[in-house]
């Protein structure tokens, strides 16, 4: 299959579990594993902001590290642009935060709500140029279906 025809597999999944439950949590989590299981990422999972900064969630993976601040590591640049990051090989990204050093490439999305970051979808991969313009546009129809899932007020 191929990178296309993947995403355009897991959509109705992804569909499908979230429907009808609202709970954020519990979406991320099955999110990061239905992503993580079919495409072998290395890291697969999800920051929400609270108080202020990017706390870990919801991940498949090495351990990480919990709290990123706004402006900081891939993760905390796309939260600032409010844009999907995709970084072709880690090491070129000033900033870049190794929480493991096995990984190379990386693509973080945000997720908004209402015109405000609630949180980003982090993926990272062993190869360099793992993410391209396909993994963007997928991941980013992914995070809409979650963040359209989450009834919560803000
Ligand atoms: N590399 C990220 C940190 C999070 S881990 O990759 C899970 C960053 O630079 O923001």
């Amino acid at each position: 299959m191929t990178k296309s025809e993947k995403y355009v597999s897991i959509i109705p999944q992804i569909r499908s579990v979230i429907s009808g439950e609202t709970d954020m949590i519990a979406n991320m989590a099955n999110v990061a594993a239905i992503l993580h299981e079919e495409f072998d990422f290395w890291w697969t999972g999800f920051y929400r902001v609270e108080q202020g900064t990017l706390v870990l969630g919801p991940f498949q993976g090495p351990v990480a590290c919990t709290r990123i601040a706004k402006g900081r590591g891939v993760c905390g640049t796309a939260w600032q642009r409010q844009e999907t990051v995709v970084v072709e090989d880690v090491e070129q990204f000033k900033g870049h935060i190794a929480c493991s050093s096995e990984s190379r490439s990386e693509i973080v999305v945000p997720m908004l709500k209402s015109g405000e970051v609630i949180g980003v979808l982090d993926i990272d991969s062993r190869e360099l140029s793992c993410f391209d313009s396909t993994d963007q546009c997928y991941l980013q129809q992914i995070v809409e279906l979650l963040c359209s899932a989450d009834l919560r007020k803000k």
